[in-house]
C-alpha cells in the first residue's frame, strides 16, 4: 500500500486514537520509532518502525495525501536528554515538513500541536489562536517542551506560507482526556485513586492553575474534517494562521476542580458506594495563580466551529463521565 490517504506518525496516547478513528473514514498506516501500540494490534491497520530524526527514513512514508505529524518528546524526557527532545521535537518536524513540500502526492500536512504556547500564567481574555506565542510562561519544567511546540508551530507556517498549493496546518488541542491517557497525567492519576476509594491529593500551589481540557473524541472528529479540508484543497487564504486552530472546551478548570469532578463522577456512579475525599496537600510552596484566574479566560473556538463543522465541544464533567462509567464497567 504505497498509495493510501492518511499517514500518522508518532503512535502514542494521541496517534493510535486518531488510528482508530480515522481507519472508519481513510486507508490509514501508523509510523513509529516503537513497534505499534497493542490498542491497534487487532486493527489490521499496517505499522512500520521510523526515525524522524533521520530524513531518508521518512522515505518508507511512501505517498499518503495526508501526514498527520502527533510524535514528540515529552515532559520529562525532554529535560533529561535536551538533545533528542532537540533533534525529534524541531529538526523532527523539519523533516516532515520537507517531504511534504517534496512529494507530489502529498496534499498537506497537520501538526498536533497544544494550547501550551500560549504560556499557562497571567492569560486573559480571549484566547485567539493570533495572540502570539508565550513560552516562557510555564513552570520551569515545561518551558523546553513549550518551547518546542512553538518552534514546530512556527515551522508549519512557514511552510503553509511558502508552499502554494499545500496547507500545513495545525491544532492546538488541550490537554486531552480520553482512554489511555498517560499514567502520570492528573485526570489518570485522580481517576485511579478514586476508584480504589483513595483520597485525592492535589498540590496547594498548583491547584488553582487554570487547565483547558479536550475531549479525544473531539480532537478525531476535528482531525478527520481537517484531512477532509486538506484534500479537498480549501486553501482560501495565504495568511498560516488560517490552518491554525484551537480546540479543547473553551472555559478552563482547575487541577482543583478537576478533583472534584472525578470524586463527584465516582459517587455518582457508584451509587454512593464510593465516595473519594479531596484532601489538598501544602508543601509550603507558593501558590501559583488564584481561584478565579479561570473565570479570566476563554478559548475561542469558532475556527474549529465554522471550519471544522465542531458544533458541540464535550466538557470536562461529560468527559470524566464517560470514562468513569467505562472503567467502573470493566473492574466490576
Ligand atoms: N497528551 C496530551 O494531553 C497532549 C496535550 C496537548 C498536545 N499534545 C500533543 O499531541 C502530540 C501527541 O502527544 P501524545 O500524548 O500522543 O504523546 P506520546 O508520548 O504518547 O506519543 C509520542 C510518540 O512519538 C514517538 N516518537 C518519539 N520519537 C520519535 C522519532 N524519532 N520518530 C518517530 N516517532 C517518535 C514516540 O515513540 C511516541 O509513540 C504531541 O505533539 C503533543 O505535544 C498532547
Amino acid at each position: 500500500m504505497n498509495n493510501y490517504d492518511v499517514a500518522i506518525i508518532g503512535s502514542g496516547f494521541v496517534g493510535t486514537s486518531l488510528a482508530h478513528f480515522l481507519q472508519n473514514y481513510f486507508s490509514v498506516k501508523t509510523f513509529d520509532i516503537v513497534s505499534q501500540s497493542s490498542l491497534l494490534t487487532n486493527s489490521k491497520i499496517p505499522h512500520e518502525l521510523i526515525d524522524i530524526t533521520d530524513f531518508n527514513s521518512l522515505q518508507k512514508i511512501g505517498n499518503p495525501k495526508v501526514i498527520i505529524h502527533s510524535a514528540i518528546i515529552q515532559i520529562p524526557k525532554i529535560n533529561e536528554d535536551k538533545n533528542l527532545g532537540y533533534n525529534v521535537n524541531v529538526k523532527g518536524t523539519q523533516n516532515i515538513c520537507e517531504i511534504v513540500s517534496q512529494n507530489s502526492s502529498i496534499q498537506g500536512m497537520l501538526l498536533i500541536s497544544s494550547w501550551h504556547t500560549y504560556g499557562e500564567q497571567q492569560l486573559k481574555g480571549l484566547l485567539q489562536e493570533n495572540i502570539g506565542y508565550r513560552p516562557d510562561m510555564v513552570e520551569d519544567r515545561a518551558r523546553l517542551y513549550a518551547l518546542s511546540k512553538t518552534i514546530q508551530e512556527c515551522l508549519i507556517r512557514f511552510y503553509d506560507e511558502k508552499t502554494p498549493n499545500k496547507i500545513f496546518g495545525a491544532l492546538k488541542i488541550g490537554t486531552v482526556l480520553g482512554e489511555g491517557m498517560p499514567k502520570g497525567t492528573a485526570a489518570n492519576l485522580f481517576i485511579e485513586k478514586a476508584i480504589s476509594g483513595e483520597k485525592l491529593t492535589p498540590f496547594k500551589h498548583s491547584m488553582n492553575r487554570p487547565m483547558l481540557y479536550a475531549s479525544i473524541t473531539d480532537i478525531c472528529k476535528a482531525t478527520k474534517n481537517f484531512v477532509n479540508l486538506i484534500i479537498e484543497q480549501k486553501k482560501t487564504s495565504n495568511n498560516s494562521i488560517e490552518h491554525v486552530m484551537n480546540i479543547a472546551y473553551p472555559h478552563p478548570i482547575s487541577i482543583l476542580d478537576l478533583a472534584h469532578i472525578i470524586s463527584n463522577s465516582v459517587n455518582k456512579y457508584t451509587n454512593g458506594k464510593i465516595k473519594p475525599e479531596v484532601s489538598i496537600i501544602d508543601q509550603g510552596l507558593d501558590e501559583v495563580g488564584s481561584s478565579t484566574d479561570k473565570d479570566n479566560i476563554e478559548l475561542d473556538v469558532s475556527k474549529v466551529k465554522n471550519f471544522l463543522n465542531m458544533e458541540t465541544l464535550t466538557s470536562p464533567q461529560e468527559q470524566i463521565d464517560i470514562l468513569i462509567k467505562k472503567k467502573l464497567s470493566t473492574t466490576n
